[in-house]
């Protein structure tokens, strides 16, 4: 047997250093804060919700936008929270996760040299899913620290090819939000130019310390460019489901669709019915910042027994450690380290940089139960 000669769309991908940081922690059975899902249950109202819907015969497929009622509560969420007017059936799209509303948006509008401004460290589809289109990632770093965005170096790197600018707030992995001045910084560079934003939202409710989510939707201005995407799955705890949604203005959904009614089409049923009810109750989202916050200050306050020192964290459900005060070694070498001597794993924040970048940071995901957390502290202690 024999492959037929082909070449890769995409050369540069190998195992990623998920694939080896998980291995590594199931080997030597650590503590996995390394990968970003809760090790908690759901909540039951849900899953009973989605156990009704399936009893009730839900289980065929739904319309290709969604099923409606959900997307009628979704409308209502948004325009509760936000203040914009949504149309559940030309704005929003129901899809297999938020990874897929990611892909789907950049396939639709990306064309081959497109240049799409991606800043660093990144969840890691982005570049994979610019350059299997053909367009080309434009990559600015945030600043360490803080990791906020150098608006003049996105202004110096704006090009009559720049096709799209796409954001991330709450960030992962880095817990930074955007702000007011950020989004006037955005709205003054964009103006009058055909630059589409994209905003990754999936951390949407999971944001700390009093501040305010600066989603897209609430700039009707911005919106008219923009692809805003979510995820159910990041903020219900239920990462497994997959589930999340695209926003867009008519036009762009328009476009949006003819790549999702061919690759997808239509999302599973019984638990978008589920979701359609359980999001008629706003405490259910309300309370999920005040949730996160406490296994974050939590965590925080465990930590202290450790040489680790966080980074600033406004929301998402990571946190960034640095170790620059006790050691040179690099962030790959220090997360292997950790996982095979002290039995907690973790993510070297290098992984989200094309380049590498090594700032002596890791990343943990404390959306976990508090004994997992106090097992991790307690081990990492001893470093
Ligand atoms: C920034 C970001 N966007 C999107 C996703 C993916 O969401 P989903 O699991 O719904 O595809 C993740 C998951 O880790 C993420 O961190």
């Amino acid at each position: 047997m024999k492959t037929p000669a082909f070449q890769t769309k995409l050369p540069d991908l190998g195992t990623t250093i998920f694939t080896v940081m998980s291995s590594l922690a199931a080997e030597h059975k650590a503590i996995n804060l390394g990968q970003g899902f809760p090790d908690f249950p759901m909540d039951e109202t849900l899953t009973g919700l989605v156990n009704k819907a399936m009893k009730d015969g839900f289980n065929q497929y739904v319309h290709m936008f969604g099923y409606g009622p959900l997307r009628e509560t979704i409308a209502a969420k948004i325009k509760n929270l936000y203040g914009t007017a949504v149309h559940p059936d030309q704005e929003i799209t129901v899809t297999p996760g938020g990874t897929y509303a990611i892909y789907s948006a950049i396939t639709a509008v990306i064309h081959p040299g497109d240049e799409v401004i991606i800043f660093e460290p990144a969840y890691d589809s982005y570049i994979p899913n610019v350059k299997v289109n053909g367009g080309v990632p434009v990559v600015i770093k945030l600043k360490h620290p803080d990791y906020s965005i150098d608006w003049n170096e996105v202004r110096r790197s704006i090009t009559p090819r720049t096709k799209m600018i796409l954001l991330n707030s709450p960030h992962n992995p880095t817990g930074s939000v955007l702000n007011g001045a950020d989004i006037n910084e955005l709205r003054s560079i964009i103006s009058g130019t055909d630059i589409f934003i994209l905003s990754d939202e999936v951390y949407e409710h999971l944001i700390f310390n009093g501040k305010e989510h600066q989603s897209i939707l609430r700039f009707p201005d911005l919106m008219e460019r923009s692809f805003v995407c979510f995820s159910f799955g990041k903020v219900f705890h239920c990462t497994g489901w997959k589930l999340g949604y695209c926003i867009a203005p008519p036009l762009l959904t328009n476009e949006f669709r003819k790549i999702h009614q061919f690759n997808c089409f239509s999302v599973n049923t019984p638990m978008q019915v589920a979701l359609a009810t359980y999001l008629q109750d706003a405490s259910h989202y309300l309370s999920l910042g005040n949730f996160l916050q406490q296994k974050k200050d939590y965590f925080q306050q465990l930590m202290a027994a450790t040489p680790l020192k966080p980074l600033p964290t406004f929301g998402s459900y990571f946190q960034l450690y640095s170790y620059a005060g006790i050691s040179n070694t690099n962030e790959v070498t220090m997360a292997k380290k950790l996982v095979t001597e002290f039995g907690v794993a973790t993510i070297p924040t290098s992984a989200f940089y094309t380049d590498g970048t090594d700032n002596k940071v890791l990343r943990f995901c404390f959306a976990k139960k508090e004994e997992t957390l106090e097992t991790a502290a307690q081990r990492l202690s001893k470093i």
